[in-house]
């Protein structure tokens, strides 16, 4: 379906539930625009479990969307109805507490305190939800609304707000408010992405360089496994742990205090450590060190257009999170294993947090509907569960859009 049909529909949906009956509110929405919001997902070609590490990675935004249309209401509440959820919620400003009970409406309230705690002035407002980003398919549904809320509330409230303090307080109302220890990644990509390129992230200090990367013969092709990802918060912080202990053991055992991260360990100096560290503590290691090198070969492949090698190093990559990192399960490496046969793929690896969710994977263009028919039938028979294929191309990130016709 058409973008603007999404905000088409919104914009019924907003005059129904909203405005219908009341002559005063169809007066001024005639002569105002509402606020329309397109925010991507997004997905990570390279760099998994670096973000928290301060180390780097190569992600974007993609052309699947969370859609918002809404306008202010003068008065003190928010109301919101999730149309692919088939949800509705209504709360007060002044009274923003966590919500047990309806887990997506946190990332709305997240968002909104985040902007009030920094000063910003907002109001009330009424506001309709729509989407075709699969949720929990690791491709970030939360970020993308976490950031489409904020730059609603931007555009709609006229709020001083530049893009790296909305990659902050999107990323807080995730970490603070939500309660999921999350790195910068998600957010970054969210709000940076660029149509026909990647970005290459150093999450040191947020510095970014924009790559070119032409999918003209070749696609990216994302194989949801629909896997629950129950444990995926809790071993997602039991990793960050580990990551902190391997700082402070590493750094005591040197006794240098420059290392703040393990992108500042070289592998020389972990083979060095080796005996001095626990076996499981040092394939951690060993994992963020190779990955951000990984990164690096994939950010020079990427200008010399080399997308084999680019491939390569995708599979290389979850070997790494699967025997390294032990973030793999069953079905993502029967997916990587089963794709790593089929002609017309490069590679492929899961994306993501891990523990469930998807596999990105490059591929030839011709070959999509071979490779999607075999894969499909086989997980199938496996597993008894049919995968989801998304294809998608790259996109700019979240931005108010307008439309003269709808
Ligand atoms: C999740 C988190 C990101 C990042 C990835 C792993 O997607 O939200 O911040 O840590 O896992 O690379």
């Amino acid at each position: 379906m058409e973008i603007s049909n999404y905000f088409k529909g919104l914009k019924n949906l907003f005059f129904e539930r909203f405005i219908e009956g009341n002559r005063e509110e169809e007066n001024i929405f005639e002569k105002k625009d509402l606020v329309n919001i397109l925010s991507p997902g997004r997905i990570n070609i390279i760099g998994e479990h670096t973000d928290y590490n301060s180390g780097l990675s190569i992600n974007t935004a993609i052309n699947k969307y969370i859609f918002i249309t809404g306008y202010g209401n003068k008065t003190n509440s928010v109301e919101v109805f999730s149309k692919h959820l088939n949800d509705s919620k209504k709360f007060l400003l002044d009274d923003i507490s966590f919500d047990k009970n309806t887990y997506w409406i946190n990332y709305i309230k997240g968002v909104l305190k985040e902007y009030i705690k920094h000063g910003h002035k907002i109001s009330g407002f009424n506001m309709v939800v729509d989407s075709n980003l699969p949720i929990g398919a690791g491709i970030s549904s939360s970020a993308s609304l976490e950031v489409g809320v904020a730059k609603f509330v931007e555009e709609l409230f006229n709020l001083k707000v530049n893009k790296r303090e909305t990659v902050e307080y999107s990323n807080s109302a995730e970490n603070n408010f939500v309660g999921v220890n999350c790195g910068f990644m998600d957010q970054f990509a969210v709000v940076y992405g660029k149509e026909n390129y990647v970005i290459y992230l150093n999450f040191k200090d947020l510095s970014y360089e924009y790559i070119p990367f032409d999918l003209d013969g070749n696609r990216i092709l994302i194989i949801n496994t629909k896997e629950e990802r129950n444990l995926a918060d809790t071993k997602y912080n039991e990793r960050r742990n580990e990551c902190n202990d391997a700082v402070k053991l590493i750094s005591r055992i040197v006794k240098n205090k420059n290392i703040k991260s393990l992108s500042d360990v070289s592998l020389d100096l972990l083979y060095k450590l080796e005996n001095k560290m626990d076996e499981k503590l040092f394939r951690r290691v060993k994992h963020v060190i190779t990955e951000n090198k990984r990164v690096l070969l994939a950010k020079e492949y990427l200008l010399k257009g080399d997308i084999e090698k680019i491939g390569q190093l995708l599979f290389e990559s979850h070997k790494s999170l699967r025997y390294d990192y032990e973030v793999s399960t069953e079905k993502l490496d029967y997916l990587v294993d089963e794709m790593s046969k089929i002609k017309g793929v490069y590679g492929g690896r899961l994306m993501g947090a891990g523990f469930g969710g998807s596999v990105i994977s490059l591929v030839k263009k011709g070959e999509v509907g071979s490779i999607t028919d075999i894969i499909g039938d086989k997980f199938l028979k496996k597993f008894n569960v049919s995968p989801e294929f998304i294809e998608c191309s790259f996109s700019d990130g979240t931005r108010r859009v307008k439309f003269k016709d709808i």
